[in-house]
């Protein structure tokens, strides 16, 4: 299986190879940049505010709009179309751009195949086909690009996987193939003339999960996108990589616990596996391993157990979801020692339990969710000074107690307010200085007496539920 690869590889690198001496053949200047523009223009059927009206050769291309040339060469160094709104395909001649650094054409409708002309462009460190409408494989020549730091084709339709030609590019810092239909389990690699065979046993290869264990290679990454996608599992390699600052595989197919060679990318700031179906507790010293985490996103599993009771150990943490799992027992009072906490999303659990009034502590606090739990106890008036307060979110719970009189006082950010469903009793609070206040949801409860006059001054309300 290997020797086949093997094969496969170096056919594909006798293709490139004698492409890249047809083209170094010729000599190539400025006007060779311009007509491989002009040949862009005319691939490029609608312009809607009329941009390439800009793209006239009675000027230099160095002076039209979206291209920056290089001082050394004077020759095109970036094509950046982003937020044109085009429609179009690439045409093969852009691989003349043969100083070209950097290509940006996110968010516009560019369609059809990449032409293989583009992988003469050795000088690329930065790619972005971001949010247009590509589909079919990722072609397997993006393999050929030795200074490519940042790769983006996040937002297209590109289906199948992710050629292993990709885990060669050793310089990659940056990887967004997020929101297509990448999988591991259904190839439809689309190399030319693959035998039956060949695709046999590429499809065998990825249904054992072996898709992304080259990825361990890439040793200079920092960011590693794969979001909405169709994966189904993070190889152990990923390990290896000890400078990743983001990885986020949210929206996949993930099952499982938490792979444990995640909790050896040390560098980690972001992890993001939201929406996937992995199961069981989370490791108690999770922040032990990962010291810099500042944002946990594990909302949507199917994770059980309890809170990790050593989140004291998060000093880095600004936010932290973990709704939408079935964590059970109780909210772990050291969570008042994450001072710089901005968010928490605990709604949608099993827990129990009083919540903690050392949350009063978490002076940054923006969003705090736990609704759609089991908490009981007095309502916590404290979090009520919190000033930073934009959303907080309690409904569906046990808690009782009446409100201090005006709780707006304390709040003057709060924009939603939702206590639904809940046994607070006592009257309605003046909530006239939380001026910002959108919605209010104070449903299901035992209010009793009048509706303040004071609601009337909330000038920016549109959403009120006194059922
Ligand atoms: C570019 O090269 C072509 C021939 O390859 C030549 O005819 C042309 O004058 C050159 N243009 C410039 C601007 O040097
Ligand atoms: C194209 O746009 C650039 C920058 O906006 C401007 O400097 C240049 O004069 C424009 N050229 C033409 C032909 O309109
Ligand atoms: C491309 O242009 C957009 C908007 O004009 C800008 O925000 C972005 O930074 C540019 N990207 C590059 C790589 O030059
Ligand atoms: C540029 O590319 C096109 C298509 O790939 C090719 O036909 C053309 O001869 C190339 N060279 C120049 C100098 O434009
Ligand atoms: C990676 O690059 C090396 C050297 O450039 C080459 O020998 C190898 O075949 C490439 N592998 C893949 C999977 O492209
Ligand atoms: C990844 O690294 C291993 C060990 O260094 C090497 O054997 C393998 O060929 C590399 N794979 C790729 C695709 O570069
Ligand atoms: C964890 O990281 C260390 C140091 O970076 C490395 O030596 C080790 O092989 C990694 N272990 C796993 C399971 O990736
Ligand atoms: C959630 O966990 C509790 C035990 O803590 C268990 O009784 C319940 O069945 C679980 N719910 C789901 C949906 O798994
Ligand atoms: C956490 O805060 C409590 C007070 O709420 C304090 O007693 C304890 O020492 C703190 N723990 C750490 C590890 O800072
Ligand atoms: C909120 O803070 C004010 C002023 O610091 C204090 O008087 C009040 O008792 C506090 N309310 C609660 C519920 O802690
Ligand atoms: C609300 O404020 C009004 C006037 O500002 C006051 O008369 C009333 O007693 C207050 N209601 C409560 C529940 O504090
Ligand atoms: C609260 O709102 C009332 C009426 O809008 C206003 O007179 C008062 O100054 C406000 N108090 C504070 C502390 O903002």
């Amino acid at each position: 299986m290997e020797r086949s690869r093997f094969l496969l590889s170096i056919m594909l690198l006798l293709v490139h190879h004698s492409s890249i001496c047809t083209v170094g053949a010729t000599q190539t200047n400025i006007t060779t940049d311009q007509s491989a523009l002009l040949a862009l223009k005319s691939h490029i059927t609608s312009d809607p505010h009329n941009i390439l009206a800009n793209w006239s050769t009675t000027t230099s291309v160095c002076n039209w709009v979206g291209i920056t040339c290089g001082a050394r060469h004077i020759r095109v160094a970036s094509l950046n179309l982003s937020y044109m709104s085009f429609t179009g395909t690439i045409p093969p001649h852009l691989g003349n751009l043969s100083f070209l650094v950097a290509l940006t054409f996110k968010n516009n409708n560019f369609h059809g195949t990449l032409p293989h002309e583009l992988s003469y462009l050795r000088r690329l460190k930065l790619i972005n086909f971001g949010f247009n409408n590509f589909m079919g494989s990722i072609p397997s020549w993006f393999g050929s690009f030795p200074k490519l730091q940042s790769f983006n084709l996040y937002g297209n339709q590109f289906s199948g996987s992710i050629p292993a030609t990709i885990f060669n590019l050793s310089t990659l810092q940056h990887i967004d193939l997020g929101i297509n239909k990448l999988s591991g389990t259904y190839v439809m690699y689309s190399i030319v003339d693959l035998s039956l065979c060949f695709n046999i046993f590429l499809r065998l290869e990825y249904i054992t999960g072996a898709i992304l264990r080259e990825i361990g290679n890439l040793t200079m990454l920092k960011e590693i996108h794969l979001d909405s996608n169709n994966f189904n599992e993070i190889p152990k390699e990923i390990g290896h990589l000890d400078q990743v600052v983001g990885l986020n595989v949210e929206v996949n197919a993930l099952k499982g616990p938490v792979p444990v060679a995640v909790f050896n990318m040390s560098s980690l700031i972001v992890l993001t596996l939201y929406g996937n179906s992995l199961s069981g507790g989370l490791p108690n010293n999770i922040c032990q391993h990962l010291p810099s985490l500042q944002i946990l996103n594990l909302g949507r599993n199917q994770f059980d157990g309890p809170l990790p009771s050593r989140l004291w150990q998060c000093r880095e943490f600004l936010k932290l979801i973990l709704e939408e799992n079935n964590f059970s027992g109780s909210i772990p009072k050291n969570i008042g020692n994450l001072t710089m906490m901005k968010e928490i999303y605990l709604g949608k659990n099993s827990l129990t339990g009083t919540i903690p009034d050392e949350i009063s502590h978490l002076l940054n606090l923006e969003g705090l969710s736990i609704e759609q739990n089991n908490l009981n106890g007095l309502f916590p008036s404290s979090i009520l000074n919190i000033s930073t307060m934009r959303t907080l979110s309690l409904s569906f719970n046990q808690l009782w107690g009446s409100l201090p009189a005006n709780i707006g006082l304390g709040l003057p950010n709060l924009q939603h307010l939702y206590i639904a469903a809940n046994d607070l009793n006592g009257e309605i609070p003046n909530l006239s200085n939380a001026s910002t206040l959108i919605k209010i949801d104070l449903n299901q409860n035992s209010f009793t007496g009048f509706i303040p006059r004071t609601l009337c001054a909330l000038a920016n309300l549109q959403w009120l539920n006194l059922g």
